[in-house]
């Protein structure tokens, strides 16, 4: 098939389009560079850039091309930041969402793929089940289950299928590791190679089921082919939950860098979460299984030889009130 992958120069995205070339389809990958890198882009993809929010272009995109399948991964996926980025979250999150769909609509795509989030389910029971009604509580959570819910309206009224992914902390080879606001592992091993403590929210008791990116994108290049998942919703990433301080230990020892912590002041966040994944093993079979150590020795190998890239720039602060204080420092 002819599919177009959104944010293919990112992380999740490249590994994505990699796979979907293997699996012998065409790639068109549509990405701004606001936290992507063109380096990121594999080989064979027909790169565009350019921003989902851009009306004209995405029109112009699907006009020049026969899309039939589309995979839709640009984001600004920074959830703690989201409260004070509001326009900006819904804008990208959603508005740009919504031009791919009305261009998918019109060119008659076959199948929709979106990476939502696991954040749509707010700080609810664990372990979290895909019938569990979402409860979200910040904008970018909201973001992607307004977009859920707009995917579902689309197939009742024009029929066109999808299938929703909400992958969690997912980390590896590719990830942007110099954007303050988001993904602790990155986070972790920049500040590990400037020789900086490793910033830790509170007591570092929290816990994620980290996942290797080996576990998740294969699964979602391979939605497009398998009928039988279409117009489902899946959790997607790995089961064990970890501390964050057991990262800081694994960072540290993957980089061969002695461990030096910072603790600051705790920021409101969920302590405990993990998602079930039992559905997701039902349709597309065992995942890789990554083990922690091993994907964070993988990362770190590729950190090392890639370097440290220049800081992503942000989106400016909206809302600069109950910023966590962290976040006001320069770092
Ligand atoms: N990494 C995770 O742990 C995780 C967890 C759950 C969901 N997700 C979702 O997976 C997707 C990919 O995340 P990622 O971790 O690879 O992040 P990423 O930042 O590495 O990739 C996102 C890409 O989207 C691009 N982008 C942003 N705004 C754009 C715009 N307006 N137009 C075009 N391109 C734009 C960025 O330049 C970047 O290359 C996102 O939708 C994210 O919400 C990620």
């Amino acid at each position: 098939m002819k599919t177009l992958v959104t944010g293919v120069a990112g992380f999740i995205g490249s590994h994505v389009a990699n796979h979907l070339l293997k699996n012998g389809h065409e790639v068109v990958g549509l990405d701004n560079l606001s936290g992507g890198f063109v380096r990121n882009v594999p080989t064979g993809v027909q790169f565009v850039r350019g921003s989902i929010c851009d009306q004209g272009l995405v029109e112009a995109l699907f006009e020049e091309n026969r899309i039939e399948a589309v995979l839709h991964l640009a984001a600004y996926a920074a959830e703690g930041l989201s409260h004070f980025i509001k326009r900006y979250n819904y804008e990208t999150n959603l508005g740009g969402s919504v031009n791919l769909l009305t261009a998918a609509v019109n060119h008659d795509v076959k199948i929709f793929t979106f990476t939502s989030s696991i954040a749509v389910y707010g700080a609810g029971q664990v372990p979290m089940t895909e019938d569990m009604r979402p409860e979200p509580e910040d904008p970018y959570g909201i973001s992607k289950f307004a977009f859920e819910m707009e995917l579902e309206a689309t197939r009742r009224i024009f029929g066109l299928p999808y299938v929703i992914f909400r992958p969690h902390n997912v980390y590896g080879e590719g990830q942007n590791i110099a954007d303050r606001y988001r993904n602790v592992v990155g986070i972790f091993m920049r500040q590990a190679l400037e020789g900086k403590p490793m910033s830790v929210f509170g007591d570092g008791r929290q816990t994620r089921a980290f996942s290797h990116i080996d576990d998740v994108a294969p699964i979602i290049a391979r939605s497009i082919d398998l009928p039988d998942c279409w117009n489902q919703i899946f959790n997607v990433g790995a089961d064990q939950p970890h501390e964050v301080l057991e990262i800081a230990e694994q960072v540290s020892k993957a980089l061969g860098i002695e461990k030096k912590i910072q603790h600051l002041e705790p920021r409101q966040e969920v302590i405990h979460t993990y998602a079930d994944h039992s559905k997701v093993r039902r349709y597309f079979g065992e995942p890789m299984g990554v083990t922690l150590e091993d994907g964070i020795r993988r990362m770190a190998e590729w950190v090392k030889q890639r370097g440290i890239p220049a800081a992503t720039p942000a989106p400016p602060v909206e809302i600069p009130r109950n910023l966590p204080p962290s976040w006001t420092r320069p770092e």
